[in-house]
């Protein structure tokens, strides 16, 4: 296979490290993460056309820091270094670094020399984001100052004959305007790649390396209906067409239709040469469930029964040679970036199961950044409402149905759900929520309904804004749709008279409700 460019990330505990290897992604060059720790033997046989130090927690001069070996600068390959990284080129090549009398975190402007390669095409003041406690106080012999701000005099260096590059600031970020532009300086003009990597040439090469991988052995594959799951069965489908079979529990905590849905695109009549079942576990499900209300217990039990259900159907198949799992590139890189990258669990409920024979596990995306993965997604095909699909937890309504999860309360929160989405999507608003969806209290309260006294469940309502899922906050809704929501749901939904908007943000409170 024809080698393909490369620019190596080289992490250095910074909390952007991801986002440097998507922005280089972005430009259609295939970036990797590596830890800092990388020996320059190591560097050499990936042959980067570049390198990328992160920023990082520490300082160059402290005992406990962290350097990488200082011959990295005289590789021959040029080398971009990002705060700590910048930091760390000027204090390894002889500069000073000192603590800066004013720390900057925040949005700042920086007048930048745009003759510089790093500069070309950027306004000569522009807005950057910076986020350093120290600062580099005197550049190494043969560095040129090529961005200054108010606070911080050597915004950015350089070495051109070296190869050598650095910027206090963040480029990686979207706070600093023109980031992209340097980034993408940087690779094509500093680097010399040419960008070759796209999902279509992703797609092609996976194919290729699949087949040549696998041969004629069996493959096995849960499929889950989230997007991982889904993108990883449909390329190894195209791959190995009929000796991949792809397992489906449907534990009846999906949402309305789902099973449905999922088994359309991927069964017999579906577009995709594979092997398909589909396990309809509902009522084993339920009955495990009966009677449980405490939320982790309830998270066990879906995923140990998932996975027994799996391992019933993987035993029918016999022995498989490869089980597919859908570890992406964020999951690899929080790992801790060893080669032994934890490996998630199909569909993220329970664990890797114990008792399916399989000789090795493969992993088709694992290099794959989320926004790429659905790429290949379209790539291969797949509708844009599984590709674009929201995230979904493995145990499914069992997080969004509060205390003990009955069939009535499972068919409630599908209904009040689907209400609740089709009210998004006719409001305009289903692409820009992060996640949206209906759960169910498990109050159940006094109402009027015609002339009759009521004694029904809360349905609840949550929308929130977020990028990481770590933090998140309550999404503003028109009232006009929440009250067209409500009007709905009390209306359509059997079993219920009151609903709720939930407006807690995370933390406090989390996104789920249990
Ligand atoms: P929380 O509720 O922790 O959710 O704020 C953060 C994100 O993770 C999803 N989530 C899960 N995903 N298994 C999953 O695969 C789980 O047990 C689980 N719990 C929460 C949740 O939907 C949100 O996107």
């Amino acid at each position: 296979m024809e080698k393909k460019e490369m620019v190596l990330v080289l992490d250095f505990g910074g909390q952007y490290n991801q986002l440097i290897a998507r922005r280089v992604r972005e430009c259609n060059v295939y970036a990797e993460v590596h830890p800092y720790t990388m020996t320059l033997d190591e560097i050499r046989k990936m042959d980067p056309k570049g390198i990328i130090l992160t920023g990082g927690p520490n300082s160059v001069y402290a005992e406990d820091s962290v350097h990488c070996d200082p011959a990295l600068f005289s590789m021959g390959i040029p080398v971009l270094g990002i705060c700590y990284g910048s930091q760390l080129m000027a204090y390894l090549l002889g500069g000073t670094v000192r603590t800066a009398p004013i720390s900057e975190y925040g949005s700042t402007s920086v007048s930048v020399n745009t003759s510089s390669k790093l500069f070309h095409g950027i306004s000569d003041e522009t807005e950057v984001y910076m986020s350093h406690t120290d600062h580099i106080a005197k550049v190494p012999e043969g560095f040129e100052i090529t961005g200054s701000s108010a606070a911080c005099p050597i915004a950015a260096m350089e070495n051109v004959a070296a190869g050598l590059y650095a910027t206090q600031f963040h480029p990686e970020v979207t706070h600093t305007v023109e980031g992209k532009k340097i980034i993408s300086n940087f690779v094509y003009t500093i680097c010399g790649c040419k960008g070759d990597w796209t999902m279509g040439s992703f797609v092609d090469n996976k194919i290729k390396e699949i087949r040549s991988r696998i041969g004629n052995g069996r493959v096995l594959c849960a499929l889950s209906g989230g997007v991982d799951s889904s993108v990883a069965a449909v390329l190894m489908s195209k791959a190995v067409g009929r000796n991949l079979t792809c397992v489906f529990v449907d534990h009846g905590l999906l949402r309305k239709n789902e099973g449905d849905e999922v088994e359309k695109i991927f069964g017999p009549s579906g577009p995709y040469e594979l092997n398909f079942i589909r396990v309809n576990a509902q009522q084993r499900f339920y009955r495990k469930l009966a009677g449980v209300t405490e939320p982790e217990k309830k998270r066990k039990i879906i995923g140990a029964e998932f996975i027994n259900v799996f391992e019933e159907e993987a035993k029918k198949i016999g022995t498989v040679d490869f089980l597919v799992q859908g570890t992406i590139y964020p999951d690899v890189i929080e790992s801790g970036l060893g080669d032994s990258a934890v490996i998630k669990s199909h569909h993220n409920v329970g664990g890797l199961p114990d008792h399916v024979d399989f000789k090795e596990i493969i992993e088709p995306l694992r290099m794959l950044f989320k926004d790429e993965v659905r790429k290949v997604g379209k790539e291969l095909g797949l509708p844009d409402n599984l590709v674009f699909r929201q995230p979904f937890p493995g145990p499914g309504l069992g997080v969004r149905i509060v205390g003990e999860v009955t069939e009535e309360k499972v068919r409630i929160t599908q209904d009040a759900d689907a209400i609740f989405r089709e009210e998004i999507e006719k409001a305009g608003m289903s692409k820009s929520i992060g996640q949206y969806f209906a759960a169910l209290s498990n109050m159940r309260s006094v109402g009027v309904m015609g002339d009759f006294r009521t004694y029904d469940y809360a349905v609840v309502l949550r929308a929130v804004d977020t990028g990481d899922f770590m933090t998140a906050s309550c999404t503003d809704i028109p009232f006009k749709v929440l009250q067209t929501c409500m009007n709905r749901i009390i209306n359509e939904v059997k079993g219920v008279n009151r609903v709720m908007f939930d407006l807690t943000s995370k933390p406090p409170g989390t996104i789920e409700l249990e």
